[in-house]
């Protein structure tokens, strides 16, 4: 066992201290889709406007973990449910800082959405679903890893030979092919504000 002979040490200041000093309350806006899809442009977006607003914020982006923390993680399963594990504690601790996160990760497995969604309280896990059909990201291809795919040049590609399941319950459900990026992230800060992050 990991954790054998270490001890869980409680501190003085609490989660809720640190956000109502912000006058906010901690959130995770967890973006998930496929690649090409938008989440870290939208995100990006989410973030810039909350930042307007005087909120204290935090973006984790797929890409750019995978840089740092994440450099030695690949695309199998098994990496990537390594991947969604480490970023998920990592969200906790900013959550914890009282901040409102955004992580724009494929995530495509649902169970490993579950366990980022298990590890923090009720209502602070807002799964967002940015739906865009595989053909829509494929026609874009931003970083041309479609093509690549395509010709085999990339295995395990999401959508392609790498499975991809579809958020049933997601709490916002954001539909890039009917919507401007900027209507997208005022469609993700509206919820915030209907919901009580924002106080
Ligand atoms: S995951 O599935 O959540 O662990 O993936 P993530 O950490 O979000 O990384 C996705 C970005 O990695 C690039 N890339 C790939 N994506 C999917 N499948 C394969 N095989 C792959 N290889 C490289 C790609 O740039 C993804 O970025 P986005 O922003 O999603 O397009």
């Amino acid at each position: 066992m990991k954790t054998e002979n270490t001890v869980w040490h409680d501190q003085h200041v609490v989660k809720s201290q640190r956000a109502t000093l912000k006058q906010q309350k901690p959130a995770l806006l967890w973006f998930t889709g496929l690649s090409g899809s938008g989440k870290s442009t939208i995100a990006n977006a989410v973030d810039a406007l909350l930042h307007e607003k005087g909120q204290h914020t935090y973006l984790l982006d797929g890409d750019n973990v995978r840089h740092g923390l994440n450099g030695d993680l690949g695309f199998s399963d098994i990496d990537r449910v390594e991947n969604i594990r480490r970023i998920s504690e990592v969200s906790k601790l900013f959550i914890d800082a009282g901040l409102i996160v955004s992580t724009a990760f494929i995530s495509p497995f649902a169970q490993d959405r579950a366990m980022a969604r298990n590890l923090l309280e009720t209502g602070e896990f807002i799964e967002v679903f940015i739906d865009t059909p595989i053909d829509i990201c494929e026609q874009r291809d931003p970083k041309g890893l479609y093509k690549k795919a395509r010709a085999g040049e990339i295995k395990d590609f999401t959508g392609i030979d790498s499975d991809y399941d579809i958020p049933q319950q997601p709490e916002l459900h954001v539909k890039t092919a009917e919507l401007s990026i900027e209507d997208c992230a005022k469609q993700i800060v509206s919820y915030l504000e209907l919901n009580g992050y924002l106080e």
